[in-house]
């Protein structure tokens, strides 16, 4: 088949440790699936900053629109915390100028993970929820915003527009799964909320199939780890995804594990871990490769239709989770570097 172009985006601090340790997995199970593919290491984040003097380089952008897909690895951290142009402000740049107004975190709790949960077994077994959070607008993005002398402004905006596109995609993922569709808000407050209701009971009436529930998003936080059985599909507004993806990834054990999709109305997808760039344990050779490896399948599946390899790429993360070859972040001894050597042997038996 024809070569795979994937723009790779290393990251800082954990970053490229856990880039690293995805690519030697990838490396190891491509040719099973005579997949080929071109890696091209593009300037970004605190890298980027080092490298070519900002966060986000023309160029960087450039060749990403260019690629397949791109991998993004996490980014930032005290290094560049004072950079006139911070780390986080070329990932919020590159997700606006690529158009990525979607953004799909997963949760799910298979049998090997169970045990690894700081919540009880029965509440956790047969989790399996996205969520799916609006990316390029929202508190995030609304100006006014401007931190002065004596005070200091954010704006959360949502035109109608931006609500209905976010909401057709969860919708449209739903009927691909379960057919349920939880909405987050906080519309008893927020105008932007009563909005982003309102929108969805219209693009409800679209999808008979698919039944919907409403939750504030404070009674959601609670849901989540009470009964994370419940969901199916979340579609929730920017910054209230950002904390909700974090609350849930634990419920699996770590966020060390869980990656993300972020995709537009045309254009390569990214995809990315959803946790930091961790500057707390990086350099000892201790991060959990999981979100990545994770990151790296929900590509080849999503942009690739590879599925297969997909699937035997988290039946290898299944295998030694459940062999206990997990790093300290679940529980664990091991280095990243022996889970890579545990799931390439894994990969090499099957
Ligand atoms: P974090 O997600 O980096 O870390 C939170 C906790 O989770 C830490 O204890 C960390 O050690 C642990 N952790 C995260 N990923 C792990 C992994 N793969 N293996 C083992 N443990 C892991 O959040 P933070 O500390 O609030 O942020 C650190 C930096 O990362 C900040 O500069 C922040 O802005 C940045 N950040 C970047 C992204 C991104 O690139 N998408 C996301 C979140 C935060
Ligand atoms: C994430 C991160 C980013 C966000 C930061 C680093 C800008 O927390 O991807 O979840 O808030 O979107
Ligand atoms: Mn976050």
């Amino acid at each position: 088949g024809d070569v795979k172009k994937i723009a790779v985006l290393k990251g800082d601090y954990i970053g490229p440790e856990i880039m690293t340790a995805a690519l030697q997995v990838l490396e190891a199970i491509a040719p099973k699936y005579d997949f080929k593919y071109e890696l091209e290491d593009l300037p970004f984040g605190g890298d980027g900053i080092d490298r070519a003097g900002d966060p986000l380089p023309a160029s960087t952008v450039e060749t990403a629109k260019q690629a397949d897909a791109i991998l993004l690895s996490s980014i930032g951290g005290p290094k560049w915390d004072d950079a006139p142009r911070r780390p986080e402000t070329g990932l919020l740049e590159i997700r606006s100028a690529l158009g990525l107004f979607a953004n799909i975190r997963p949760t799910t709790v298979v049998e090997s993970q169970i045990d690894r949960s700081p919540l009880k077994a029965e509440i956790v077994k047969g989790t399996d929820f996205v969520i799916v959070r609006e990316l390029t607008s929202g508190a995030y993005f609304g100006k006014p915003r401007e931190l002065r002398e004596k005070d200091a402004i954010d704006t959360i905006y949502y035109s109608k527009d931006e609500v209905e596109r976010i909401m057709r995609v969860g919708f449209q993922m739903a009927q691909q799964r379960r057919k349920k569709v939880t909405i987050v808000d906080k519309s008893n407050v927020l105008a932007t909320s009563k909005l982003w209701r309102a929108r969805a009971e219209e693009i409800a009436k679209d999808f008979a199939d698919v039944a919907v529930d409403y939750r504030y998003v404070d009674a959601m936080a609670m849901g989540i780890v009470a009964r994370p059985t419940d969901f199916d599909v979340v579609i929730t507004p920017n910054l209230f995804g950002d904390i909700l993806s974090d609350e849930a990834a634990q419920i699996t054990g770590s966020i060390g594990q869980i990656p993300s999709m972020s995709i537009g109305a045309d254009g390569p997808n990214l995809y990315e871990p959803i946790h930091g760039s961790a500057p707390d344990i990086a350099g000892q050779g201790i991060a959990n490769p999981f979100s990545m490896v994770n990151t790296v399948a929900m590509m080849v599946e999503n942009s690739f239709q590879e599925k297969a390899m997909a699937a035997e790429m988290r039946q290898a993360i299944a295998t030694v989770t459940a062999a206990g070859t997990v790093t300290p972040d679940m529980g664990g001894s091991a280095k990243t570097q022996d889970i890579v050597a545990a799931m390439i042997a894994s990969i090499k038996e099957s």
